[in-house]
């Protein structure tokens, strides 16, 4: 026998016609006189049904039939009888009146239904992750990820771009993260590290004048992971030579009208809108911001500066600012229990309080409303927010940083409760003009606000400059943000050896330290290295964001959980001492768990 055709398709246009189909077991039902068997393939489910004009051959071997049993058989495609067609699927009008029945292969009882909506933990799902992949919604992820990037290698490869691949064994690269490193066996003590980016090969393949490079790059970073983060995950990389920020933007947005197109069928306007990162910090707290909805935080420190409320007067002497949310229809959904709760949750952004008053008919209402006894102030703020009786007003006084932080997360978290964010909506959006550096708190130091090698804006190059403030600099780097969620950044490139030089010393490095890590690039740049720019998308999170499913996990065919490893391999493993001898490695005697 020879499949026909997939289960998933076999419709009304088979009618009588005779098919041979090879697939899964899902489900066998018995009804004495009649079996019907379900058979699944990666095209959805048709109904088998096996009567007494089988032959006894054939029904015994129905009979024997378990769940994920491969068979295939060849049949009649016949009509149900109206009252047994399934409108929810493409095969529910027919099914197959087998003449012929094979076992492939019989199959243990799964430790999990292979169905939609399991319950399953996501540990046994990940250990026999290739059931799992077995399932129609996973499966839905995992296809909707090859049709973008078959999208991806069209669109760049109409618009002249060349594929080229870049090492996965090389030097440490600069992205922030910390490095995977691979031993070497040749060298005993030194060490290749996982790409964190193709950031600098792509650069030098402009110095080689490919002028137009894209690739869909494996990335391997180190970092606390978080349910958009793996640590390997995809980037579609680009990078061009003799263009600008906005021709590159362009050239981004046609790509994501493509894949949006081509995978959805949903099409999406160009230009996509853009905002400083200043104006989303200010108006969202966030460079990530979610425009779906409103909420936006307002600054009401001038307004508030004279009020004899020292929460709000203080913040402001030191030099901080007071912001509110209004949140609609709040004032009869958060009791003050509930506010506490979030109160004590801004803690970890450094918040010292969260501040409430409710909107009534009759003004203000709360503990600190008495504070507010001037009307004028009072007309203000209500107008600034443009909350409206029935609103509950969330404030915020700090330094710029907790605020933002504070009502930014309360801004996302509440409109995620009160249901306020239309699921399916694609909002795209730039966050272009960032700061050139960004102070990281955690390591008390100035760090790149994307990587070392993004150019400043015109006019801001002087910053670098001995005796100037680098941190007043901006940046020309973008990044694309969809639903509130980065989905992609690039810059235009520093390509002159001078500017890169100062840039390093403005991120502490010496001459010296600069060579010995980055001196291929820097030697490079002495060869006549054009001007150039790029971005890149990852995959992973477009992909998850394009199937609204909550992890990036389930668009990836074997990821590692949440802390990194991977159940089915049991990934990472001890070795050998054999091959640590080799490689010149000495392992603790306990693997720490
Ligand atoms: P960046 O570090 O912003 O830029 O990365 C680009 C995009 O990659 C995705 N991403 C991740 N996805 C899953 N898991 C991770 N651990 C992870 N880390 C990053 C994000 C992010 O927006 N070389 C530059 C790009 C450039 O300047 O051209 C870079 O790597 O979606
Ligand atoms: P207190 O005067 O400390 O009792 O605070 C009065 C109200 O202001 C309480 O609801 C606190 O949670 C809140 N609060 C205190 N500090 C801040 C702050 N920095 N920002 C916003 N609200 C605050």
């Amino acid at each position: 026998m020879n499949r026909t055709t997939y289960c998933g398709l076999v419709d009304e246009s088979y009618l009588n016609q005779e098919v041979c189909l090879d697939g899964w077991v899902a489900k066998r039902r018995d009804l004495g006189k009649l079996i019907f068997v379900d058979l699944r393939d990666r095209k959805g489910i048709v109904q088998l049904v096996f009567s007494d004009k089988n032959s006894a051959d054939a029904l015994a071997i129905a009979d024997q039939l378990r769940n994920e049993y491969v068979i295939e058989v060849k049949g009649t495609v016949v009509a149900r009888s109206e009252k047994e067609v399934n409108p929810d699927i493409n095969t529910g009008k027919i099914e197959i009146a087998v003449s012929e029945v094979k076992i492939l292969n019989k199959s243990e009882n799964p430790p999990f239904d292979i169905k939609d909506n399991i319950t399953a933990s996501e540990e046994t799902k990940l250990k026999y992750r290739y059931l799992d992949l077995r399932r129609p919604e996973v499966q839905r992820g995992i296809i909707l990820r090859s049709k973008i990037t078959q999208a991806v290698h069209e669109y760049f490869n109409k618009n002249g771009f060349i594929d080229i691949e870049t090492p996965n064994l090389t030097v440490s690269t600069p992205e922030g993260a910390r490095d995977y490193l691979v031993p070497s066996r040749l060298y005993h003590g030194s060490f290749y590290a996982l790409p964190q980016s193709p950031q600098l090969f792509k650069q030098l393949l402009m110095g080689s004048g490919f002028d137009r490079y894209y690739q869909i790059a494996r990335c391997f970073r180190d970092e606390d992971l978080r349910g958009d983060r793996q640590p390997e995950f995809t980037q579609i990389d680009m990078e061009t030579s003799f263009l600008n920020a906005e021709d590159i933007q362009d050239l981004t947005e046609g790509l994501i009208v493509k894949v949006m197109k081509d995978t959805l069928n949903i099409d999406i306007n160009a230009p996509f809108k853009r905002i400083t990162w200043q104006e989303s910090m200010d108006r969202f707290g966030t460079d990530q911001p979610d425009v779906r909805f409103g909420m936006e935080l307002k600054d009401l420190s001038d307004i508030v500066k004279d009020v004899n409320f020292k929460v709000f007067s203080g913040a402001i002497e030191n030099g901080g600012k007071v912001k509110a949310i209004a949140v609609p229809g709040g004032a009869d959904k958060y009791s003050r229990k509930d506010i506490d709760k979030y109160a004590e949750y801004v803690e970890r952004f450094g918040a010292k309080g969260l501040a409430w008053m409710k909107v009534t008919d009759d003004g203000l209402t709360g503990p600190i409303a008495k504070f507010f006894d001037d009307q004028s102030v009072v007309d203000q703020m209500l107008a600034a927010t443009e909350a409206k009786s029935g609103d509950l007003l969330l404030f915020a006084a700090d330094r710029d940083k907790v605020v933002a932080d504070t009502l930014g997360y309360l801004r996302c978290a509440i409109a995620k409760e009160q249901d306020m964010i239309p699921s399916d909506v694609f909002d795209f959006l730039w966050v272009v003009d960032w700061p050139l550096f960004d102070y990281d708190e955690g390591i008390d130091r100035w760090v790149p606000a994307h990587h070392p090698f993004t150019m400043p804006n015109e006019g801001d190059e002087h910053y670098l400059n001995d005796g100037e403030d680098p941190h007043k600099a901006h940046a020309q780097s973008y990044d694309i943000i969809l639903n509130g969620l980065e989905l992609g950044g690039g810059s235009i490139r520093i390509h002159t050896k001078e500017l890169q030089l100062k840039m390093l010393k403005a991120l502490g490095f010496t001459r010296e330290s600069a060579q010995e890590q980055f001196g291929y690039f820097l030697d490079a740049l002495d060869y006549g290295f054009p001007p150039h720019g790029g971005l890149a998308i990852g995959l992973d999170r477009f992909a998850r964001l394009l199937a609204q499913t909550e992890n990036i996990r389930d668009v990836i065919a074997f990821p590692k959980n949440s802390k990194a490893t991977e159940p089915m391999t049991n990934a990472p493993a001890p070795v050998s001492k054999k091959q640590l001898d080799d490689l010149g490695l000495e392992a603790e005697d306990e693997p720490e768990a």
